[in-house]
């Protein structure tokens, strides 16, 4: 598969996302005022407390939900809905369990139309890409839990969208597989130039994934930082030791920490104040 330099970026610009109050309440205000420019094919990580919106915001730019106000695009075309040219990718393995590996890949090539044969060749490049040839005639239950997440990734890969989006994909996953995913899903990035946003709240996924770290506020949501992210991923065997890596995490760790504590205190004064949080 041939890298393409034309993928789209995203553009999110002043986003407020409100949610209509329970019981005639207020409504709530999940998103304020967010601008975020995703360049076309940037890898940018997005990191927050939880509840501060980001799946809120991975919604909106896949186009399964509306803003209240605010505008978002994909390349200069407004999103106005869920499409193929954006894959997303879950925690949960959303794979269909009667499938093969490779029944599932073709899934979204079927939908788009592709013929039998064109699709069992798309799906026998993107499983090479992601490492599970020998694994195409699999069902899910065959699988480890990284091998079904490698497959919902190739299957987001497999109709060539213009950006993935990737909500926690890694969060249910150990820690040793989740650092081999990590490194397959840069090199995947580095061969295809796709735009990835990918959201995660492990410090060290972000850093080593992203060429930028967004860090978001607790509620609402705004974009807090923007972190560049200047690492040589180059003949580093062990690029989470090196200090720059260090130094990077303690950065975006004290970033995080705050917004954390003010969520904390935001919710309970008295704990907060009690434990010395506040
Ligand atoms: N459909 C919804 N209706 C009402 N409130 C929602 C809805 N979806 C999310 N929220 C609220 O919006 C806030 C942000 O949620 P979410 O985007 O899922 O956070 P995150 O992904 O950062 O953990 C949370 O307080 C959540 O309870
Ligand atoms: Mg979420």
């Amino acid at each position: 598969m041939a890298a393409k330099s034309t993928h789209f970026g995203i553009t999110v610009r002043n986003v407020t996302k409100a949610f209509p109050g329970r019981d005639n309440g207020p409504d709530f205000l999940a998103l304020d005022d967010v601008s975020l420019d995703i360049g076309p094919g940037e890898f940018l990580a997005l990191v927050g407390p939880s509840g501060c919106g980001k799946s809120t915001l991975l919604d909106l730019i896949a186009g399964l939900s509306t803003p209240t106000s605010g505008e978002l695009l994909l390349g200069d075309t407004a999103i106005t809905g869920p499409g193929l040219d954006r894959g997303v990718v879950f925690q949960q393995y959303a794979l269909f369990p009667w499938r093969t590996a490779q029944a599932n890949i073709e899934f979204g090539l079927e939908i788009k139309g592709v013929d039998r044969r064109a699709r069992a060749e798309r799906a026998r490049e993107v499983l090479e890409l992601v490492g599970l040839t020998p694994f195409a005639k699999h069902y899910p239950h065959e699988l480890s839990g990284g091998m079904r997440q490698r497959v919902a990734i190739a299957r987001s890969l497999a109709y060539e969208p213009e950006v993935l989006l990737m909500d926690e994909p890694y969060a249910a996953l150990d820690a040793q597989t989740r650092e081999a995913l990590q490194s397959d899903l840069r090199d995947i990035w580095e061969r295809t130039g796709t735009t990835i946003l990918f959201i995660t709240h492990g410090i060290d996924e972000a850093v080593f994934l992203g060429q930028r770290v967004a860090v978001m506020t607790s509620q609402p949501g705004r974009i807090k930082t923007i972190i560049p992210i200047e690492l040589d991923h180059r003949d580093v065997d062990d690029l989470r030791s090196t200090p720059e890596f260090v130094a990077y995490r303690r950065q975006i760790w004290g970033l995080l920490h705050e917004e954390v504590r003010k969520a904390f205190q935001a919710h309970d004064p008295a704990l907060a104040a009690a434990t010395g949080v506040a």
